[in-house]
């Protein structure tokens, strides 16, 4: 009598280990066949001269394909350098930002653009601009007084 509950006992322990590894096994394959991840951290940055290494001596836009192109952007508190990025419509942009003094945000509301941008690191994230339009880039990491004035902006050009 005994050890048939054991043996049931162990039967629902190993059934329950069983779920456990096809639920988190299934969550990993869901990220990895939708290709979800965080936004990369490229790599690590001089926090101290930013303004002295490339590429974020010259912050700006530049086209690097037929129909792509890379926006150098500085966080520094509270502005984005340059505060204003311009690309034709059907771009494909990526951004690559990094931080001067604290931790600052990089929102472009209603795009996949949603990183941290943290000093000593750089932050790159890839969008498709199809429409033309105005978005706006908004710090949404709480980084001082002037926080709430800390944005930027996206035209697309039609
Ligand atoms: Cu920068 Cu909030």
């Amino acid at each position: 009598m005994g050890l048939k509950v054991e043996r049931y006992e162990r039967i629902v322990l190993y059934a329950t280990v069983v779920v456990l590894v096809l639920a988190f096994g299934a969550i990993v394959l869901s990220a990895v066949e939708s290709n979800i991840h965080l936004p990369e951290d490229y790599r690590t940055i001089d926090p101290n001269a930013v303004y002295q290494t490339p590429p974020f001596d010259e912050p700006g836009v530049y086209q690097v394909g037929e129909q792509e192109y890379e926006a150098v952007v500085v966080a520094q508190a509270f502005s984005f350098t340059p505060s204003e990025i311009r690309v034709p419509a059907g771009s494909t942009v990526t951004f690559l930002v990094t931080s001067t003094d604290v931790t600052h945000g990089f929102l472009i509301p209603r795009t996949v653009v949603n990183g941290m941008v943290i000093p000593g690191h750089i932050t790159r994230i890839t969008a498709d601009f199809d429409e033309p339009g105005e978005h706006l880039i908004v710090c949404h990491e709480f980084c001082g007084i002037g926080h709430h004035a800390m944005y930027g902006k996206v035209v697309v050009e039609g």
